[in-house]
């Protein structure tokens, strides 16, 4: 017979989390955090079990951060599902303690800071999203305070995202290492996500280009086609298989984001692009 899930603890403020990582740190166990915000999928879980090869204790949060959103966004009707992203943390095993902060644990009324992270937060999702970056440096280092583990970490599926925690965590010198895991795909390759949850049966067949365009962006620039007409084919391609609007396709340095001249160096193609009310991102190595 197999085991019974394992009963996750919960922690709702900041003093409640550090005293269980305090007494888990006393018998000299390392801690990883999963930052999330719900509505768990496969490539959260993921994210838990590199955390386990990592970490002898993991935490995962759970919190809808409202300052990563504007207020034309997604916030009032973003899935959540406390009890059931427990179940599937259980299930799935590797999560000691989800974290699920009340709204004032972490914004307290009078709350008045802001992170502002350059160099990759400049750019890309920035140009679309100019509150993003903030709401996410500020949110994440907020639960890094709170936690305090020796890794954090996140989903390659927001790749500007990972560098803009990573250099957040440099330029702050936070002792701890960020670690990013490679995105979890359907079997058609879509890119997992708690907002593909929004598709429509013909939205999601659509959505299954993203990254088969991506791939071909990369495929060109590779041949030697130059980056701006590989990616101007790549915007194309994807109006052309039913998208309404695409915000970017843009290939990058993979460290820094920076344009690149060709793709001698690593290399990603990244993209965001909208079916519907739905904005779905993607990227991959070149
Ligand atoms: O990637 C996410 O789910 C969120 O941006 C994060 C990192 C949990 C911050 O709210």
């Amino acid at each position: 017979m197999s085991n019974p899930p394992a009963r996750i603890e919960t922690a709702s403020n900041a003093v409640e989390l550090r005293l269980r990582v305090r007494l888990w740190r006393n018998k000299g166990a390392r801690v990883a955090l999963v930052p999330t915000m719900g509505a768990l999928h496969e490539g959260h879980l993921a994210l838990v079990r590199a955390a386990k090869e990592r970490a002898d204790r993991v935490v995962v949060s759970n919190f809808v951060n409202p300052a990563q959103f504007a207020p034309h966004e997604d916030f009032a009707r973003y899935p959540r599902d406390l009890a059931g992203d427990r179940a599937k943390l259980e299930a799935a095993g590797g999560t000691d303690l989800i974290y699920a902060p009340e709204t004032k644990a972490i914004y307290p009324d009078g709350f008045s800071t802001k992170l502002t992270v350059e160099g990759p937060g400049v750019g890309l999702e920035s140009d679309v999203r100019p509150h993003f970056f903030s709401g996410v440096a500020t949110v994440v280092a907020k639960l890094l305070i709170h936690c305090a583990p020796d890794f954090v970490m996140f989903g390659e599926k927001d790749y500007q995202q990972l560098l803009v925690v990573k250099q957040m965590v440099r330029d702050l010198d936070l002792p701890l290492e960020v670690v990013g895991v490679p995105t979890v795909r359907e079997a058609d390759g879509v890119a997992l996500s708690s907002r593909n949850a929004y598709l429509t049966p013909e939205q999601r067949k659509v959505a299954g280009h993203l990254n088969r365009v991506l791939a071909r962006v990369a495929e060109r620039a590779k041949a030697g086609v130059s980056i701006p007409q590989a990616e101007a084919e790549g915007a194309a391609a994807l109006l052309e298989a039913g998208f309404d609007r695409v915000d970017y396709v843009a290939l990058r340095d993979a460290e820094t984001l920076a344009l690149l001249r060709n793709v001698a160096r690593p290399s990603r193609v990244l993209a965001a692009a909208r079916v519907g009310a739905t904005r779905l991102i993607d990227n991959m190595a070149v």
